[in-house]
């Protein structure tokens, strides 16, 4: 089968002829149909999962979202053959479970894989281009609370992880301010976005100010390096607001000191985020964002725009 590999931190991922992974008891064998390429597969490539003085499993097949059919199961496994499932390798145990989604068949487990069955109403892209952003998604508006009639200002809206968060935010009644380019900014009002503000024209903390002087209730930082984060946006929560940041560049004890919280989220996928991503999206309670599908043959291509850091929406690859 031909997956796309990586024999060292740093090498270019290329397409290989691996055998086709056999279940163990608990697993089940996947043939993958579609797998979103996310910033974390380059990440990896750049030695994200590297631990010093710890041996890595190479080859190493990368790809952690996926949308495929089980075709075998070993004893045990949660799931039955011929079921269609969706879901999202855990990044955790990634290093000790090389076989990433970026293959024509996988294999998975309760332990390494987030898995749902994927409903009639969900095509296999759709469900692709759901797990890591919009499972992020999902817990991080848990996390940020977001009651009705609150703001809350994202940094990097109209990616993957946006496009979901900006949708789950305005359906709570929130006041979303999304920071995107200016040719994002039509994509990011049709989330729910109900001011844009372009940071490649605008100075963000200047516009955030001046319309909001007491400062917005949260906000989630996508992009920002901890300078920028620190100096910039932490300064427009309100005293008592929250600040989230999926790239490590919050500082969690300078919120706690003007009386507000802030985290560097993690995300850890689960089963029934999954399920309730397939509910909310075959329900009409979330819009799958806007997905570019390329073919695996150009893997490569998906990669480079992924890793470009300018994705709008998703970016899915089809086995098919
Ligand atoms: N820690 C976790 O659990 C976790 C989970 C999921 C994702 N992540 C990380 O979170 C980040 C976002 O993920 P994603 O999937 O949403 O990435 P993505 O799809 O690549 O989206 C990033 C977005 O940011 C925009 N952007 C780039 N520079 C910007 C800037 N200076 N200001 C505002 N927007 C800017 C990009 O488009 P334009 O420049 O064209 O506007 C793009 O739409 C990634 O680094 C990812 O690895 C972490």
């Amino acid at each position: 089968m031909r997956a796309f590999v990586i024999d060292s931190f740093g090498q270019t991922p290329h397409l290989r002829d691996l055998s086709v992974p056999e279940p163990g008891p608990g697993e089940v064998q996947i043939k993958v149909r579609t797998v979103a390429v996310n910033p974390i597969d380059w990440k990896v490539v750049a030695g994200a999962l590297a631990r010093p003085g710890a041996d890595f499993p190479f080859p190493y097949t990368l790809g952690f979202d996926l949308a495929g059919q089980v075709t075998a199961a070993g004893e045990g496994a949660a799931f039955e053959v011929g079921q269609e499932v969706f879901g999202m390798r855990r990044p955790g145990t990634a290093a000790q479970h090389p076989h990433g989604s970026y293959a024509e068949y996988m294999t998975a487990s309760a332990d390494t894989v987030a898995l749902a069955v994927r409903p009639d109403g969900l095509d296999a892209a759709s469900a692709a281009a759901l797990p890591m952003t919009g499972g992020t998604a999902l817990a991080l508006t848990r996390w940020l609370e977001l009651p009705e009639g609150e703001t809350l200002l994202v940094v990097g809206a109209s990616g993957g992880v946006g496009s979901y968060v900006l949708q789950l935010a305005a359906a709570r009644g929130v006041r979303v301010i999304a920071v995107a380019a200016g040719e994002d900014h039509d994509y990011a009002r049709g989330l729910g976005a109900a001011e844009v503000i372009d940071y490649r024209s605008e100075d963000v903390a200047d516009v955030v100010r001046t319309a909001h002087p007491a400062g917005v209730d949260a906000v989630l930082d996508l992009v920002d390096s901890r300078d920028v984060v620190t100096q910039k946006i932490a300064p427009l929560v309100r005293d008592g607001g929250r600040l989230a940041t999926t790239v490590f560049a919050a500082d969690p004890d300078a919120l706690a000191a003007q009386g507000g919280r802030a985290i560097n989220f993690n995300y850890q996928a689960t089963d029934q985020d999954m399920a309730e991503l397939a509910e909310l999206a075959t329900s009409g309670g979330l819009k799958v964002a806007e997905t570019t599908i390329f073919m695996l043959a150009a893997m490569d291509e998906a990669y480079a725009a992924s890793t470009s850091g300018h994705v709008r929406g998703e970016l899915v690859i089809t086995t098919d």
